[in-house]
């Protein structure tokens, strides 16, 4: 294995998109960032140096972090961030992990345009478990917004509203041509007619979950969040905030040039009106003036083409990649999640719209978590996160709002090693709206799903045990369930959350503390020396 160094100065820049130009943060004054390229077990150094105004942080999403939670990045979870003019090494080894992931800024709503790539190959000699790809592309889709990205969430924090929504999506920091901005340009990917490729697909936008399809062609899906799955045909992705998609494209159509577009799904009834992204792909040996073929994006409600692509995902569970769904559960959680009204003199409507996981809405400490873990300071945090909602409730009835959600730093703390199952609730309050969860530090099987309220009786026993996909990023369907099983083998301070950042804001995310084990190699290292300070 090998070590490998990158640099990350974080530098405004001006960029132009949508014919109007504005500074933006930027990793090396690239948006989106740079990629990193390592392989599995190598060692990351990787200098974060903050030249800009704001505090950063930088999480390195779907890496475990095991031993090194430290190097994990969340702000005021794992670490203090790093404050301007200074600068912080993460130092983390891939251990055991190969695949695509995704590095963002996880600090207010810096993720818009701090955010690249990480692509991690196999051991040096180690296939991947399907044909070897000509070449491979990284697809990586974002959100622009015209004005500061900071004023639109803060804005919306103070007035207790909804902020506004992008003003159009991105594939690899590009919308595409659009009539009303004339040379604005796409991105565009040369192939070679009869070669195959991998596509890596990223989904780092903040609050939308993307349809992803090329025109004519089918994608052979290969892998979900860094975790090969067993092979299936899609002419369309779908990909939530925070997950990653490799597909197979193999370039068997006559010689052309092939829209690419990236689309919103969304059920929410509220009319929305953010563009589709577009690229191309071209063929070698077609003519400049050849017109591309274009693809109509599935609509924003198409839930069937969705529930479909995220039925069809199942662990590759093969002899060299076998599926070690935990078969026994310690830690038996029901996590209510969903949106709520909490009354506000100073808001704009009486009230503020907040979310919760079984009625609370998590308050961000201002020292880091982990630090509070580690060295036993009183005061930050407390380990009581409830296992339950409060009330046994229908949550499907969608007329129903919560109107007073409780605040608090609450923790759910486990020992090394307990295997925990969490059934995620989604609650359809307010209005129905979907919610991709994250957990770090671990990766997850998703043994079962459903629509309607969970049924413990009924729901267990047709949960999958056998190849349940693995990731670390799942969608929970508004009105429905998704159950969940991990081993708590990382010691540490772990953050859960919804990945659609305007919900985080509002207070979407808990935190699980996972103890140290007795045997070697089962503690959490000490803080490296130059860990910021708050
Ligand atoms: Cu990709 Cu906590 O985030």
């Amino acid at each position: 294995s090998d070590l490998r160094r990158y640099k990350f100065n974080v530098v405004m820049r001006n960029k132009s998109r949508l014919c109007s130009s504005k500074p933006v943060v930027t990793v090396n004054g690239r948006f989106p960032g740079p990629n990193i390229y390592a392989r599995e077990d190598d060692t990351l150094l990787i200098k974060v140096v903050n030249h800009v105004n704001y505090n950063i942080s930088i999480h390195w999403h779907g890496i475990k972090q095991l031993g090194t939670g430290w190097a994990d990045g969340p702000a005021y979870i794992t670490q203090c961030p790093i404050q301007p003019g200074q600068s912080y090494v993460y130092n983390f080894t891939v251990n055991g992990q190969r695949g695509t992931f995704l590095w963002h800024a996880h600090i207010l709503w810096l993720r818009a345009t701090v955010h690249g790539a990480i692509v991690v190959l196999p051991k040096p000699g180690v296939p991947y478990p399907f044909p070897k790809p000509h070449q491979e592309a990284v697809f990586i889709l974002g959100e622009w917004w015209k004005s500061d990205v900071e004023d639109v969430i803060n804005e919306a924090m103070d007035l207790g509203v909804a902020p506004n929504v992008s003003d159009a999506h991105t594939i690899n920091g590009h919308p595409g041509p659009i009539s009303s901005c004339v040379g604005q340009g796409g991105f565009d990917l040369g192939v070679m007619p009869g070669k195959t490729y991998l596509l890596r697909v990223i989904n780092a936008a903040l609050n939308e979950e993307l349809f992803f399809k090329i025109a004519g062609h089918k994608l052979r899906v290969v892998e979900i969040d860094a975790a090969y799955v067993k092979p299936f045909d899609t002419d369309t992705l779908l990909i939530a905030p925070g997950q990653t998609t490799n597909a197979l494209l193999t370039a068997d159509l006559p010689i052309g040039r092939y829209q690419v577009v990236a689309s919103p799904f969304m059920d929410s009834p509220i009319d929305i009106d953010n563009r589709t992204a577009t690229a191309t792909l071209h063929y070698t040996g077609t003519l400049p003036s050849t017109p591309a073929v274009l693809t109509d994006p599935p609509s924003r409600n198409a839930t069937a083409t969705a529930t479909k692509f995220a039925h069809s995902l199942r662990s590759l569970n093969s002899a060299e990649y076998p599926c070690r769904v935990p078969r026994e559960v310690d830690h038996h959680l029901l996590f209510a999640i969903g949106l709520g009204l909490n009354r506000c003199s100073t808001c704009a409507n009486g009230y503020r719209v907040v979310a919760d996981i079984n009625n609370v809405t998590f308050a961000m400490p201002s020292v880091s978590l982990l630090n509070a873990h580690f060295f036993n300071i009183p005061g930050v945090f407390t380990d009581d996160f409830p296992g339950d909602p409060p009330t046994p409730y229908d949550y499907t009835a969608r007329r129903v709002v919560n109107m007073g959600t409780t605040t608090g730093t609450r923790l759910y703390r486990v020992r090394y090693n307990a295997s925990v199952q969490v059934v995620l609730q989604g609650t359809g309050m307010i209005f129905p709206e979907n919610h991709p969860i994250h957990l770090h530090g671990f990766n997850f099987f998703a043994v079962g799903k459903g629509l309607g309220n969970f049924d413990s009786e009924k729901d267990t026993r047709s949960f999958n045990l056998d190849d349940p996909v693995e990731r670390n990023t799942i969608v929970v369907p508004s009105g429905g369930w998704v159950a969940i099983r991990f081993i708590a083998d990382n010691p540490g301070v772990w953050f859960l959350h919804c990945h659609l950042e305007v919900h985080t804001s509002w207070g979407l995310k808990m935190a699980f503390i996972v103890e140290n084990g007795k045997g070697p190699n089962q503690s959490l290292l000490p803080p490296p020396n130059d860990l910021p300070k708050c």
